[in-house]
């Protein structure tokens, strides 16, 4: 509901905090309260390990070499104080949405707007791209365990040298049927996907740690302090996901006690993981060997270790991880798909719960279809850096949304608070805007065609359309009842 009612809101008025989570309850419109604490922490685990510590290391340790470890910690410091951010705010408006509800509560609907579209980047255009690289895994895995591989003419992009990419489109649509089926259903088969890729970065670990020197360990920081930060900027894509947790909010069992809990909790389960998996793989293979590779840490363990049969069992870790990073992003940009349809800002007839499963199943199978066709389509690269700064934007305007809530809605129920607000919160954006400055220009370029596309179509519909903005021109007060609404599978009611 509008801050502004009788009068028609500008764009950027506020939902209020307390219409948000009545929404919620909303019959056809609310979704199932399924997911405990340990089922969000491994969703969190589950969304943040794959691509960046199985692929993108070794683009890291080629900027930074041995260094790379040391941006692995600091892109860990980065996430850190945003994960606070997204803990106070999760726990206090436990409603579908993540960023995107937290700044239409706070910043107004212009900046929702802008900050959904861009979580549209962050999680739809990454799930495709996330997909290609299952891809390419699925294909190392079958190379070196049955010595057969799929033809490049269906298991790669038109700009790779291929035709369309099926084991992409495979893996996407397979997982929108998961996602279709339950949430329940989908946080089982992740918390065994989860165990699964520990438990192959952990034989990581201990092979590594077994075969340790410290020959490559010299010269430490090649690239200097400019090459740790720069590689941190990259690796960061390996940490993005815990806000993923924060997406599906209405879906905890008991938020404000569990959301904190899991978002905080799986950001350091990975960085221990991550900072082991980087000491050991450069304990045993030099920044160039891994910099060479599409999969460094099996090119580690095979050139610097000499195992050999390794690579297999890494590829197959790879490709449990990315499935279970496919699962909860798509997750979670269903989710955030979710809030803005039931904002009006998007269609709000997407905004439905099927009765059966107690999920957005249409708008979910609408998405995994647009989904698919990218995954068919693009090529990995490029794709990580604007996923980077997409997120890394989203981390901004989050810290920024916890000081100006602590101001405008000082006594709102807060079961989780970050410690020395507004330092940390502050701390959180100079991280997340450095990080972004040691992007490339090209990067910056495609991140602001994306948002002015998002700004262009806000104007031509999402203002119109907004259920602030058509509520408040009714001249309905402030938490009256919903607007009509119509439920998947019922009659308008
Ligand atoms: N953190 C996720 C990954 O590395 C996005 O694949």
């Amino acid at each position: 509901m509008a801050t502004t009612s009788g009068r028609k809101p500008g764009i950027f008025a506020i939902r209020d905090v307390g219409t948000l989570i009545t929404e919620t309850t909303e019959e056809g419109h609310g979704l199932k309260k399924a997911v405990g604490a340990s089922q969000l922490t491994a969703m969190g685990v589950g969304a943040i390990i794959g691509t960046g510590i199985f692929v993108v290391i070794g683009e890291g340790a080629g900027i930074a070499g041995p260094a790379v470890i040391l941006s692995f910690v600091l892109a860990a410091v980065a996430c850190a104080f945003s994960a606070l951010s997204y803990a106070e705010l999760a726990s206090s408006i436990p409603v579908s949405g993540s960023a995107y509800t937290y700044t239409y509560a706070t910043l107004g609907e212009i900046v929702a707007w802008i900050i959904g579209w861009d979580l549209i980047l962050e999680y739809g255009v990454s799930v495709a791209a996330i997909a290609v690289g299952w891809g390419g895994n699925l294909n190392a895995f079958l190379d070196s365990a049955f010595g057969v591989a799929l033809p490049d003419a269906i298991a790669k992009s038109p700009e790779d040298g291929g035709i369309f990419n099926l084991p992409a489109v495979f893996i996407v649509l397979a997982i929108t049927l998961l996602l279709v089926r339950g949430v329940t259903e989908s946080a089982r088969v992740n918390f065994v996907m989860v165990i699964i890729k520990l438990s192959v970065l952990l034989f990581f670990i201990v092979v590594a740690f077994v075969n340790f020197g410290t020959g490559n360990f010299q010269p430490f920081a090649p690239a200097g302090v400019n090459g740790v930060t720069a590689a941190t900027a990259i690796i960061f894509f390996a940490y993005i996901g815990f806000d993923a947790v924060s997406t599906g909010s209405e879906e905890a069992r008991n938020p404000s006690r569990d959301l904190p809990l899991a978002i905080i909790g799986s950001l350091i389960i990975c960085t221990i993981f991550y900072v082991l998996t980087a000491v050991g793989a450069l304990g045993i293979a030099s920044p160039d060997q891994m910099k060479e590779s599409d999969a460094p840490l099996a090119a580690a363990l095979d050139q610097g270790a000499g195992i050999s049969w390794a690579a297999g069992v890494l590829a197959l870790g790879a490709v449990v991880a990315i499935t279970s990073v496919v699962l909860v992003i798509m997750y979670g940009q269903t989710r955030i798909f979710f809030a803005m349809c039931r904002d009006g800002l998007l269609p709000e007839r997407l905004a439905t719960v099927n009765q059966r499963y107690g999920t957005p199943a249409r708008l979910t199978i609408g998405l995994g279809i647009l989904i698919a066709i990218l995954a068919a389509l693009v090529p990995l690269s490029e794709i990580v850096k604007l996923v980077n700064i997409g997120t890394l934007f989203a981390f901004v305007l989050v810290n920024i949304g916890v000081i100006i809530l602590r101001r405008t809605r000082p006594d709102m129920p807060r079961p989780y608070r970050v410690p020395w607000s507004p330092v940390l919160p502050i701390l959180g954006v100079l991280f997340a805007v450095y990080l972004m400055t040691d992007l490339p220009i090209d990067t910056w370029i495609r991140f602001v065609v994306w948002l002015v596309i998002g700004v262009a179509i806000y104007f031509l519909y999402g203002y119109r359309n907004s259920r602030v903005r058509k509520e408040a021109m009714a001249g309905r007060q402030p938490d009256g009842p919903a607007a009509p609404t119509q439920p998947e599978d019922g009659e308008p009611r």
